[in-house]
């Protein structure tokens, strides 16, 4: 649970969501207590412009009496006006207001004043104020005007303020995690679909696929890319099976011949030669279990890329030569003709040698296999100028077209073949295939039923400057 993504992602949620509704509550506030204040500041600023005016005009027409009667009634009637007091610049009080003059609020002599005038806070009476004192000149005198109003209504507004903040964000923040919260799970729940689908799959029912959530979201695609590697596994399973079935029913009839054959001699007491006939015949079973037991170790180390083909610079013409050789021993018993043309000039690839030369003698030994006498059986090597180029020509029973693309397939054996004594198991062409894909080559072939086949491999040549690197 602590380390679900949903719990993840509501957890970063809450938090981030926390933070921004923080700053935005502090930030409201802060901004709202200045723009206050200015607007207090600012009308702290005009009252004492007011007084100012009536000041600048007072010439000698009024006793000083008479101006603190002014003042008086001023004060008594502008809004707010009541706080209030002016002094001189020896300190004397020129006016103060009642609810000021009982309460030692102390002013600055004007002259000590600054320019811009001053800004105070205090709190008189259990009353917060705030005062702005500014200088003003009358009749050539200079008089310290100090103006007050009361913050008290401006603190309990920004308290007010404060307290909405305080109870709604937490609400906010707990409407929005639990939408959030929601949210994630609804998002995520394919997610525990595919892990039950997921954790369904075994190697008894590889065939099953997720069910693929038409969401159009990354899920749909990690449903689909789970399934197309379980298409890939169920492929591969398939094929290993199907492997494992074909190779241990072809290993059955030679063993099943050797077992036979011993079984019959030991029955009764025999002849020498009848003894000598059985155990040949079981040496040329057991060298065909033998063969195909090498092929199929061949494939299989293939598969798992225990097979390492050693590449180095060869000669295609060389390395041949020793299949050749055995080819024309062949055809010869089958009194067939057996035709091979050395290569006109070098043909250096990157090859395993003897990987080449078991490739040559799998494409002769076919050759050879499915030619009836009288015939011919060609070996041809030679070069497009980026390849190098081995042909096996014969005219033989050839194959049917729709037989073509199976052929190099493992232990597919085309239908004449099959009835035929001379089958094998249908490896050969399956090795081959896989020799010449590891050498980046190419394998093709041509074919007319009747009327013979011609296996065409093309390698790439090394050039020169490769050689050299190596
Ligand atoms: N030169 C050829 N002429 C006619 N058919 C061929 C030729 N080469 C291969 N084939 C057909 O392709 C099939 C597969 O060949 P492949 O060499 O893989 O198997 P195989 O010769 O039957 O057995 P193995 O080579 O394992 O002893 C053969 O059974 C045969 O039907
Ligand atoms: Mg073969």
């Amino acid at each position: 649970m602590l380390r679900s993504i949903r719990f993840r992602l509501s957890i970063w949620y809450f938090t981030a969501l926390f933070l921004v509704l923080l700053a935005f509550g502090i930030g409201t506030w802060m901004t709202m207590r200045r723009s206050l204040y200015e607007t207090m500041d600012d009308t702290l600023r005009d009252r004492i412009n007011g007084v100012r005016k009536f000041m600048e005009v007072q010439i000698e027409a009024l006793s000083l009496e008479e101006i603190r009667q002014e003042f008086r009634e001023h004060s008594v009637l502008g809004p707010g006006g009541d706080l209030f007091q002016v002094c001189d610049s020896q300190g004397n009080w020129l006016y103060r207001s009642a609810p000021l003059a009982g309460n030692e609020v102390g002013i600055i002599l004007p002259l000590r004043l600054p320019e811009k005038g001053l800004y105070e806070d205090l709190t008189v009476q259990n009353t917060r104020l705030r005062t702005y004192s500014a200088r003003v000149d009358m009749r050539g005198q200079p008089y310290s005007v100090q103006v007050a109003a009361s913050v008290e209504e401006l603190a309990e507004a920004l308290a007010r303020y404060r307290l909405a903040l305080i109870l709604m964000i937490p609400a906010a923040l707990l409407v929005a995690s639990g939408g959030g919260f929601w949210m994630s799970r609804r998002a995520l729940a394919p997610v525990d679909r595919i892990i039950r689908d997921a954790q369904s799959i075994s190697s008894q029912n590889l065939q099953k696929r997720l069910d693929v959530p038409m969401s159009g979201d990354e899920l749909q695609r990690l449903s689909e890319t789970l399934n197309e590697m379980l298409e890939r596994l169920d492929r591969a399973f398939r094929r290993i099976t199907q492997f494992t079935a074909d190779a241990s029913h072809e290993l059955r009839t030679p063993v099943a011949v050797i077992r036979t054959t011993a079984e019959l001699a030991l029955r009764h007491p025999r002849s020498t030669s009848d003894y000598l006939r059985a155990l040949s015949d079981i040496l040329a079973q057991s060298e065909r279990t033998t063969e195909l037991i090498d092929s199929l170790l061949t494939l299989a180390r293939s598969d798992t890329g225990q097979y390492e083909l050693r590449l180095s610079p060869v000669d295609l013409g060389e390395v041949i030569g020793e299949a050749i050789e055995t080819g024309r021993r062949f055809a010869a018993t089958k009194g067939l003709e057996f035709k091979a043309s050395p290569a006109k000039q070098d043909l250096t690839v990157m090859g395993d040698a003897q990987s080449l030369g078991r490739l040559a003698l799998i494409l002769i030994d076919n050759a050879i296999k499915y030619t009836e006498a009288p015939g011919t059986v060609e070996v041809r090597v030679s070069s497009t100028g980026r390849s190098a180029v081995l042909e096996i020509q014969d005219s033989g029973i050839g194959i049917a077209p729709e037989e073509l693309p199976y052929i190099f397939e493992r232990f597919y054996r085309a239908d004449p073949a099959r009835g035929s004594e001379a089958g094998g198991a249908g490896l050969g062409l399956a090795i081959a295939h896989w020799i010449v894909q590891h050498h980046c080559g190419e394998i093709t072939v041509s074919s007319v039923p009747g009327g013979g086949s011609t296996f065409r491999v093309s390698i790439p040549l090394t050039m020169p400057t490769e050689i050299a690197s190596n």
